[in-house]
């Protein structure tokens, strides 16, 4: 028996004394006084059952049993590429591969996420093409597939590496122009290869009536933070495109190649990351999951499985993360295959399950479960605070320590609100990420205001309009995320510099 279905087991006794425990085909079945609830003997399966998909990349080649029974969803590694697929002017050849895919995944009833349409990289005979080219190929592809492919990743690593933020330098981004000069290409005078690649993409799959998503995927950006502690640039940027381009876009792949890189380290604001993106009405898929078996010692941390069942609980915590997909099945058919980061060892259809399978096929079957709050949650406001009046100006003042002697304590309004704050701080900066919480009405709007200490000063902000930068600052909900049910949470944060110790949120509702 594995250490994680054995650890699995132990737990279940321990939560429930009174149950019974059997096995069933190698499945472990909970018994108490309601209907038996059985733990999935595949990922696919667990994955359904927790509202999500498990999949996988592969290539023809490797259409093994296995991968239907395993999971529920195919990416084609490398068929469906611009390379592979596209001629000089924007049409199609060479489909037979990407064709074999969808045609397997359609009778195994898995769903297809299409990659890729734009890329600097393997774009082949398109190389150096036109906007209207590129608007040629993706009509061509999206149609020849139509709904038949769930998920198209229609712009892939568009930002550059090393975390400066910035957009590639290469094709098709040098055809980007910042017309107004104001460093963003975000402007209706600026022309944008990301923009107008999803515009077109749009308009396809409007006049086609197909119900394909439209993603966005890169790598480095699963964390809000980067080893060390410093902000995630290149997550800020891929945040603030999607932000911009909402109307467009409805997914985000985080790749998810985990190695020792700083920039791609598994860090614990993984899950805050994937929900700020969420928050903004996004799906999120971990899209090209491998993990480093770190038995070389490098930096990626503590044990394979736990790294992977550390993902899969972030994905699972955030209601909005609908899909996971490792990138192959086995680590000696893995592009990366002298980190073995995959979920089996073997080859050619002969696969054994590594423990990484089992921790992760164990995470999925607890399913979705509540976020872990960092912070406990506050139900109270701290008493020290004093009422907000919302006409009032912001006290420009420090922090009080003790409450105005005049001032009586604070009980949230039945249709009021709580927030808590929890920090991620390194020397010189911080990212903050703010609970809101509604009382035990719904409300329609909050604002947040705080003091942040001498020294600090807010930089960036998602999730919520931000209202001054040093001293006391507010944050309104945006349009998305004002109406939250009672008891109900919403999450925005900031990120600034200097140091944001003791904050004290005070939520007033609308
Ligand atoms: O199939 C040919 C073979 O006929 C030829 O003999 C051989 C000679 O080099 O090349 C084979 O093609 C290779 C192909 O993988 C299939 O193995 C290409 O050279 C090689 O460049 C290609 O690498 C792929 C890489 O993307 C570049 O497209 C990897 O398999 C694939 O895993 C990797 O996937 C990317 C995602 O698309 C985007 N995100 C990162 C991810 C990992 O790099």
């Amino acid at each position: 028996m594995s250490s994680s279905l054995r650890q699995r087991r132990t737990i279940i006794r321990a939560a429930l004394p009174a149950a019974v425990l059997m096995l069933v085909s190698g499945a472990v079945a909970v018994q108490s006084g309601g209907p038996a609830v059985a733990a999935e003997t595949t990922l696919r399966a667990a994955a359904a059952k927790a509202g999500m998909f498990f999949g996988v990349a592969a290539s023809p080649n490797r259409l093994y049993p296995s991968v239907g029974q395993e999971f529920g969803q195919l990416t084609p590694e490398n068929d469906m590429k611009p390379d592979r697929i596209a001629t000089s002017s924007g049409g199609l050849q060479n489909t037979s591969g990407a064709d074999t895919l969808v045609n397997h995944a359609q009778s195994n009833n898995m769903l297809v996420r299409g990659h890729t349409l734009v890329w600097h990289s393997q774009a082949g005979a398109l190389q150096g093409a036109s906007q209207a080219t590129l608007n040629t190929f993706i009509g061509n592809a999206i149609n020849r597939w139509g709904s038949r492919i769930a998920y198209w990743d229609v712009v892939n690593e568009a930002l550059e590496d090393n975390n400066t933020g910035r957009r590639r330098n290469q094709w098709p981004h040098t055809m980007n122009r910042d017309a107004n000069g104001d460093g963003d290409f975000f402007d209706a005078g600026d022309t944008d290869v990301i923009r107008d690649s999803f515009i077109r993409a749009r308009q396809v799959v409007q006049a086609g009536g197909y119900t394909t998503k439209l993603c966005i995927n890169d790598y480095d950006v699963e964390g809000l933070t980067v080893q060390g502690g410093g902000p995630n640039r290149k997550a800020n940027a891929l945040y603030d495109i999607v932000r911009n381009y909402r109307q467009y876009i409805d997914c985000v792949g985080f790749q998810a190649h985990f190695n020792d890189n700083p920039n791609s380290v598994i860090t614990n604001d993984l899950q805050a990351n994937i929900q700020r993106f969420a928050d903004l009405g996004v799906e999120v898929h971990i899209s090209e999951l491998d993990i480093d078996d770190d038995l070389s010692n490098n930096d990626i941390g503590a044990g394979q499985a736990e790294n992977y069942r550390k993902v899969v609980r972030a994905c699972l915590n955030v209601a909005k993360c609908t899909g996971i997909t490792v990138w192959g099945i086995s680590d000696s058919e893995s592009w990366r295959s002298s980190e073995r980061g995959l979920l089996f060892t073997g080859s050619n259809g002969s696969y054994q399950k590594k423990a990484a399978y089992h921790a992760v096929l164990d995470e999925l079957n607890k399913g979705r479960g509540t976020t872990t709050p960092t912070t406990p949650p506050v139900t109270t406001p701290p008493p020290t605070t004093p009422p907000v009046d919302p006409t009032t100006p912001p006290p420009t003042t420090p922090p009080v320590t003790t409450p105005p002697p005049t001032t009586p304590p604070v009980t949230p309004p039945a249709a009021g609100c709580s927030a808590t704050v929890s920090l991620n701080s390194w020397n010189g900066g911080f990212v903050a990420t703010v609970r809101v919480t509604a009382g035990t009405s719904p409300i329609n709007g909050w604002t947040v205001r705080l003091t942040l200490p001498s020294g600090a000063t807010v930089t960036n902000t998602w999730n919520a309009n931000a209202s001054g930068a040093s001293g006391a600052v507010q944050f309104s909900n945006v349009a998305y995320n004002g109406a939250v049910g009672a008891g109900q949470s919403t999450e925005f944060g900031f990120q600034g510099t200097g140091a944001a110790t003791g904050l004290t949120p005070v939520c007033a509702a609308s």
